[in-house]
């Protein structure tokens, strides 16, 4: 059997990790083909140091502004290798545009499409997450769903049962093997003394647009000003550059900057804020495993279950409403339990991958 994983961003980077280490002690035929849609060293290279993970084999590098522009210079590379390949699967992580620009190549030549965290929905399709979601959802041959909700929104959504599977979330996989390490590594005693919220926040909703961004900063600007605790901001390069273009830098004494950090550094960051403030998907889910009480920056989630569990708070981006949802949060115990799982989904996903007839 061959395998094919395409990946392309940060959290797919990430997440894809544990799934690599497991074919990886199986011994069995992989290799990575990186669409490039995330390039810079800090968004891409570090998590492949980081993550001890092989160098691809093959890097597209496209990276474009436009969505139709990005997703079809990435069909026009990634067909060529399949077909010269012939993996017998091609596994793809999350709702990225390179999720559906590969799960759509393979799909078309008839190669068997895994979709890992599948049956995500924000029912929110202004988000093109969303819409990438839904397309690879519907083209996948297996999908390794990450909740008993997300098994019900792709079966309700007509996908037949038997393509569908509760795997829990290679999240925490990831969690688990990286904390370990980052508590050895050189980060180990840093943030330990201090206090802080963890910002993250690269939503095109959030920052797009000039309104949005500084309704976002003036918010985040008086949370700081109301519990007097400072914010520390690893920003994603869109937001940068929409902070730069907006001239909405905050203040640094509020708010403060800082470059995208790696994952050992930022697995250590989350674990010791009191509180991370995120419109980021990856991170609603690591604040709940790792128990620290979390509020989003977004009017909905494709990720309720951190809400239901108690861990998360969804509450937009105006002032009132930031600062009450806060303050809800740090007053709860961080009681509540983790719905993504024990650890093992990188070994499910890889045994219903060997035991399914070629
Ligand atoms: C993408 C994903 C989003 C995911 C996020 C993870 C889509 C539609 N969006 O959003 O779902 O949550 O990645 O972080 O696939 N840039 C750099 N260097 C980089 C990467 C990006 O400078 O390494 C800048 C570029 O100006 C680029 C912009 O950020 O145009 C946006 O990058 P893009 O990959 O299009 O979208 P993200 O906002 O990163
Ligand atoms: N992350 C990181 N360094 C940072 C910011 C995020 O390692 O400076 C990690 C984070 O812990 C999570 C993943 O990147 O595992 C989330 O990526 P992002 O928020 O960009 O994407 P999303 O999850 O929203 O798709």
């Amino acid at each position: 059997m061959k395998i094919c994983i395409i990946l392309g961003t940060r959290p797919e980077i990430i997440k894809m990790s544990p799934v690599i280490r497991e074919l990886q002690s199986r011994k069995i035929d992989f290799f990575i083909l990186h669409t490039n849609q995330h390039y810079s060293a800090g968004m891409d290279q570090l998590f492949f140091d980081e993550l001890h993970l092989p160098q691809p084999k093959y890097n597209l590098d496209v990276h474009d502004f436009y969505h139709g522009a990005m997703v079809g210079k990435m069909l026009i590379g990634i067909e060529p290798i399949l077909q010269q390949e012939k993996p017998d699967w091609v596994l793809v992580e999350g709702d990225t545009n390179t999720v559906l620009a590969g799960a759509l190549s393979a799909s078309k030549l008839g190669i068997k499409v895994g979709h890992v965290e599948a049956g995500l929905r924000s029912y929110d399709r202004t988000m093109p997450e969303e819409l990438n979601r839904i397309v690879a959802d519907h083209l996948a041959d297996a999908l390794f769903c990450p909740t008993d909700t997300s098994v019900k929104i792709a079966i309700g959504e007509g996908i037949p049962k038997d393509k569908v599977f509760m795997t829990s979330n290679t999240i925490v996989d990831a969690v688990e093997h990286n904390l370990k390490l980052a508590q050895k590594s050189p980060f180990a005693k840093k943030y330990k003394d201090q206090e802080y919220f963890l910002l993250t926040m690269h939503r095109p909703s959030n920052v797009d647009t000039k309104l949005a961004l500084s309704q976002a900063v003036a918010s985040l600007e008086s949370l700081v000003d109301a519990l007097s605790v400072p914010i520390i901001f690893p920003v994603h390069p869109r937001t940068f550059a929409a902070l730069k273009r907006f001239a909405l830098i905050p203040n640094p004494a509020k708010i403060k900057l800082i470059e995208p950090v790696g994952y050992l550094e930022m697995l250590l960051m989350m674990e010791r804020a009191k509180l991370i403030v995120t419109d980021s998907g990856g991170i609603q889910e690591e604040a709940c495993i790792m128990h620290v009480p979390c509020i989003t920056i977004r009017d909905n989630t494709e990720r309720p279950e951190t809400v239901t569990a108690g861990a998360n708070l969804v509450v937009g981006t105006t002032p009132h409403k930031v600062l009450t949802g806060a303050k809800n949060m740090l007053e709860k115990p961080r009681i509540w339990s983790n719905p993504f799982g024990d650890g093992s989904t990188s070994i499910k996903i890889v045994e219903i991958l060997t035991s399914t007839k070629q």
